[in-house]
């Protein structure tokens, strides 16, 4: 057969068991560590009007540049697939009114953007994001990044360091983009050329480029709140302050910006060991977007979710591996047991307790194999002489001990 008809599309995979669990596992948790945070979940659409991108994450951004996927409508709207999901939030909470002003929300699904695949970057991936939004305020960057980390607690997560910067206030940018210039100029024959456009559209993002060469020069760059104002140096230690009260280490990375226009004052990545190459578990910062007549403020982050279950993976294999042993494979010797074992699987399903059966005619050795992969922890065999004795023979598969039970009994016993 043409392989081209099961492939998924290059960079984008199906979700499916055994992995499955696990990632039902970490959203599970997680969405309870949100509650307790007081936030509430949104779904926006996957789709949206291309300009919302281009507005909010700014148009010389990498994302924008060369990473979305954009496609005309048949009315010949330009739409593009999420490549993130703050710019959906904040367009979400524009229409909210007055009423958005304070919105706490979080948000789990797939993004898309058009990188070269490779492991930990695909081009259909999941993000686990919270949005707060409100007035520049240290606290609540304090209180989110706070809720990050016990995220990754909740996890079972170790190997992850947080990096913080501040990107200062949009009244700072010329003064760092004069700085910046100063620093660059002497050596911009020596930079990369997606460095040296840089210069020219987005001076900042040279402070983060991969290439070797290129850190080297920028390694002695002054720091960029050496150009900032007072405020927001002070707005940066707050935030430091605050996260100590709350037993918080952060590394201050005067090299870090994130790539993404929108942000403001405090900018934040966490990076961990498990990853690689493609090492950034997660990112986020406070940011500021114009949307119509109104500037919308937040703060918030987004976890890369196939990042965060290699991650799992490494630092708490038992959560990884956990496929719990529960439920009952019914295995009937006879049409007239399995007819009645289709009511018992009913029954039981209703009581809360998983089970499966073969539906059809199987001998009794092909059922046990199935009753084997399915995982189950019990099977229940009956046949013409358990029917007539309203008992069935029950067997623990874990140490294959079997005993006779009374039908009125095999609840209990399968929830023991
Ligand atoms: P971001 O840094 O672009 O931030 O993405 C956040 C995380 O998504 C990354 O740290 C990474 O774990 C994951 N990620 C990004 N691209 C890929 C990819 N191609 N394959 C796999 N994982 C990927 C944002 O998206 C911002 N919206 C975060 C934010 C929320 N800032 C404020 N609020």
């Amino acid at each position: 057969m043409d392989s081209a008809v099961f492939q998924p599309i290059q960079g984008m995979s199906d979700l499916a068991a055994p992995e499955i669990s696990l990632w039902q596992r970490l959203e599970h948790a997680a969405r309870e560590v949100m509650r307790l945070w007081g936030f509430t979940e949104v779904r926006t659409p996957l789709l949206e009007y291309t300009h919302l991108f281009t507005r909010s994450l700014g148009d010389t951004t990498d994302v924008v540049q060369k990473e979305m996927y954009t496609f005309a409508d048949r009315g010949g709207r330009s739409l593009t697939l999420r490549p993130e999901g703050t710019a959906s939030v904040i367009r979400h909470v524009a229409g909210l009114g007055a009423e958005g002003d304070d919105a706490r929300l979080y948000y789990v699904g797939p993004m898309f953007r058009s990188e070269r695949p490779q492991a930990g970057r695909k081009r259909q991936f999941h993000q686990l994001g919270v949005e707060a939004f409100g007035a520049p305020n240290p606290a609540a960057d304090a209180e989110v990044i706070a809720l990050q980390l016990r995220l990754f607690e909740a996890w079972g997560l170790s190997g992850h360091t947080l990096d913080l910067n501040t990107r200062g206030m949009p009244e700072d940018r010329a003064a760092v983009t004069q700085g910046l210039a100063d620093a660059a100029r002497p050596h911009l024959g020596a930079l990369c050329e997606d460095c040296q456009r840089r210069f020219e559209t987005n001076i900042l993002r040279l402070l983060d480029c991969k290439k070797e060469s290129c850190q080297q020069i920028v390694a002695n760059f002054p720091p960029t709140t050496q150009f900032m104002g007072e405020a927001s140096r002070k707005y940066l230690d707050d935030v430091l302050r605050l996260l100590g009260k709350l037993g918080i280490n952060a590394k201050v990375n005067p090299r870090l910006v994130r790539g993404l226009d929108y942000y403001v004052h405090t900018v934040w990545e966490i990076r961990h060991g498990a990853l690689g190459a493609q090492d950034a578990l997660a990112g986020g910062g406070r940011y500021q977007v114009a949307l119509g007549d109104k500037t919308f403020q937040g703060v918030g982050f987004a976890i890369g979710l196939e990042r965060a279950i290699m991650a799992v993976q490494q630092d708490n294999p038992a959560l990884a591996a956990a496929a719990p042993q529960t439920g009952a494979w019914l295995v009937a010797l006879g049409d007239i047991a399995r007819e009645a074992n289709l009511q018992l699987a009913k029954q039981f399903r209703c009581a809360g307790i998983a089970c499966g059966m073969e539906l059809g005619a199987r001998s009794m050795k092909a059922q046990m194999r199935a009753a084997n992969r399915s995982g189950a922890k019990w099977v229940v065999i009956r046949g013409d002489n358990e029917l007539a004795a309203g008992t069935a023979a029950l067997k623990n598969l874990a140490d294959g001990a079997q005993q006779d039970v009374p039908l009125a009994d095999l609840e209990a016993r399968l929830k023991s």
